[in-house]
């Protein structure tokens, strides 16, 4: 099922979209490959249409750059934990709740239709020069922002709205054949004269992000503890 998705994906023009902006991409950023995927969000995809063919990207990625894939969702069942990890992709046993430090390598961010507040999360965590290693293929900044910004939400996503103006985001047209599967999701990049011409008191305002009273619509780690305790003994049944 996911073997079908992956070629059905693969030979679509919404692929080579992907890839096209992609290898652009590294190019603005004189980098030659991704070395590691972190992928947030995923969703049920042994069951829903949009996770599974969002599977089948990130796995068509996976095999085109040769990257470390790391993977989490509170909600994957026990069986699509296995599956993934037979497609070889490393699982996250913990809720991090979008804080995953980057090391130096270069790293793609894939958070399909996450909440704005993991970015921000992930944005806090990483908050320095080196986010021009990374390549979030994310909800749109420009329209998540504007959304929760004329609707007066957007106090509390610091860090998204600070690093707006140095965010170059590449739009990916949406032409593939189930529009909502990959619907406004873009490649943002952060390029070395933009964060070049940022003063360093820029990354020093670094406070913990605060969302109380906000809608934040991620599961917390309190919430999933339970979850993730169970899902971390899952013994492998092949
Ligand atoms: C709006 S759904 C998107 C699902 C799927 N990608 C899609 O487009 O249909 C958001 C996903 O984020 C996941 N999620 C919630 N909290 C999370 C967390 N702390 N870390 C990673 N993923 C989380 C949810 O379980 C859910 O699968």
């Amino acid at each position: 099922m996911i073997l079908e998705a992956e070629v059905e994906l693969k030979n679509s023009l919404f692929a080579d979209n992907v890839f096209y902006s992609l290898g652009d991409s590294l190019n603005a950023l004189r980098l030659d490959g991704i070395s590691e995927i972190l992928c947030y969000g995923l969703g049920h995809f042994s069951s829903c249409r949009s996770s599974k063919y969002q599977l089948a990207l990130l796995l068509s990625l996976k095999k085109y750059y040769n990257s470390r894939v790391y993977v989490y969702d509170p909600v994957f069942y026990s069986h699509e934990i296995e599956l993934l990890k037979r497609f070889d992709c490393n699982i996250i046993e913990i809720n991090e709740e979008g804080k995953r430090i980057i090391q130096d390598s270069v790293t793609l961010i894939y958070m399909p239709h996450c909440s704005i507040y993991l970015t921000n999360n992930f944005l806090y965590t990483n908050w320095s020069k080196r986010l021009n290693k990374c390549i979030l293929l994310t909800n749109s900044f420009s329209i998540v922002t504007d959304n929760l910004t004329k609707a007066n939400k957007s106090v509390s996503l610091d860090y998204v709205l600070r690093i707006r103006p140095y965010v170059t985001e590449i739009p990916l047209r949406n032409n593939f054949i189930y529009k909502d599967v990959f619907s406004d999701l873009n490649i943002h990049i952060f390029l070395e004269e933009n964060i070049n011409a940022i003063p360093q008191s820029f990354w020093n305002k670094r406070d913990e992000p605060c969302y109380r009273g906000a809608e934040i619509h991620y599961l917390t780690a309190k919430q999933t503890e339970r979850i993730d305790a169970k899902n971390c003994c899952t013994e492998d049944e092949t």
